[in-house]
């Protein structure tokens, strides 16, 4: 009987021990497989995560080129703009900086002023006396051989408005008795042509300048002064050619 007990321990224990021994088995390959698909799970959602990053960079990345070309763009279109600007403020510069001064008692210097006008643009302004000059000629020789005696300067009526816009000024006059009549040095002496490029333009019976030139020079010291143009008073009608020709070889 003893024996027959010891046998059935044995075997109660063997059994015992073989069940445990599978039980742990499967959980470890429940376990196992739980763990791979946990890992396969976080592979994937790495991936999903850094196929998101990638999307998200490659938007990113997008929308940065997009911004950058936008910018492009708009700097292009600035630029554009700007040197549309720029061109125009040259061209108002051109026009704007040029003054056309000048004394006509009977028109032909300022016949001769349009002219000028015509080739460079600029402002016309008309040098005139306060107390205008009789419409008779021979009194006016009188006159003016008068106040060229005395060294007059005849009070002018009007000023250039803006003066120091213009860089360029042509002054033109008729010959007085071989000089520039005294309203014209009245206006030389009155503005300051420092800096300002100065041209002397005429007309005359037969004369020329005269003696005009180094009385204009005197007056507007600090001025650049550029070959001046004259012409005979019979010829202004028909010098536009010589006029265009002039100013060509100014080099403005
Ligand atoms: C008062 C006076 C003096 C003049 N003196 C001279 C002179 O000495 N030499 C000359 O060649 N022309 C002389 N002229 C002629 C003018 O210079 C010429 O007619 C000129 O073209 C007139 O210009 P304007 O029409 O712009 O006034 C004189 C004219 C006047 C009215």
């Amino acid at each position: 009987m003893k024996r027959l007990f010891g046998v059935f321990l044995a075997c109660t224990l063997a059994i015992s021990l073989t069940a445990c021994s599978g039980g742990s088995r499967e959980n470890e390959t429940a376990a196992d497989t739980e763990t791979q698909m946990t890992a396969t799970e976080a592979v994937t959602e790495e991936t999903a995560a850094e196929t998101e990053t990638e999307t998200t960079m490659t938007e990113a990345v997008t929308e940065e080129t997009a911004a950058e070309a936008e910018t492009e763009m708009t700097m292009t279109e600035a630029v554009t703009e700007e040197t549309a600007a720029e061109a125009e403020t040259e061209m108002t510069a051109a026009e704007e900086n040029i003054l056309i001064a000048y004394f006509s008692w009977s028109g032909n210097t300022e016949a001769l002023a349009g002219m000028i006008q015509s080739e460079v643009g600029g402002d016309l302004f008309r040098i005139e006396t306060a107390e205008p000059y009789t419409d008779d000629y021979d009194t006016l020789l009188d006159i003016a051989q008068a106040e060229q005696q005395e060294g007059a300067r005849p009070q002018l009526s009007g000023q250039v408005d803006n003066w120091d816009s213009y860089d360029v000024i042509f002054v033109g006059y008729p010959n007085w008795w071989s000089d520039a009549p005294m309203a014209v040095y009245t206006f030389l002496e009155y503005y300051d042509f420092t800096g300002k490029t100065l041209i002397p333009f005429n007309t005359s019976a037969s004369g020329g300048f005269g003696r005009s030139l180094s009385g204009v020079e005197e007056s507007a010291p600090g001025a650049t002064i550029l070959d001046g143009f004259t012409v005979t008073g019979d010829n202004v009608e028909n010098a536009a050619g010589d006029v265009s020709a002039w100013i060509s070889g100014l080099g403005l």
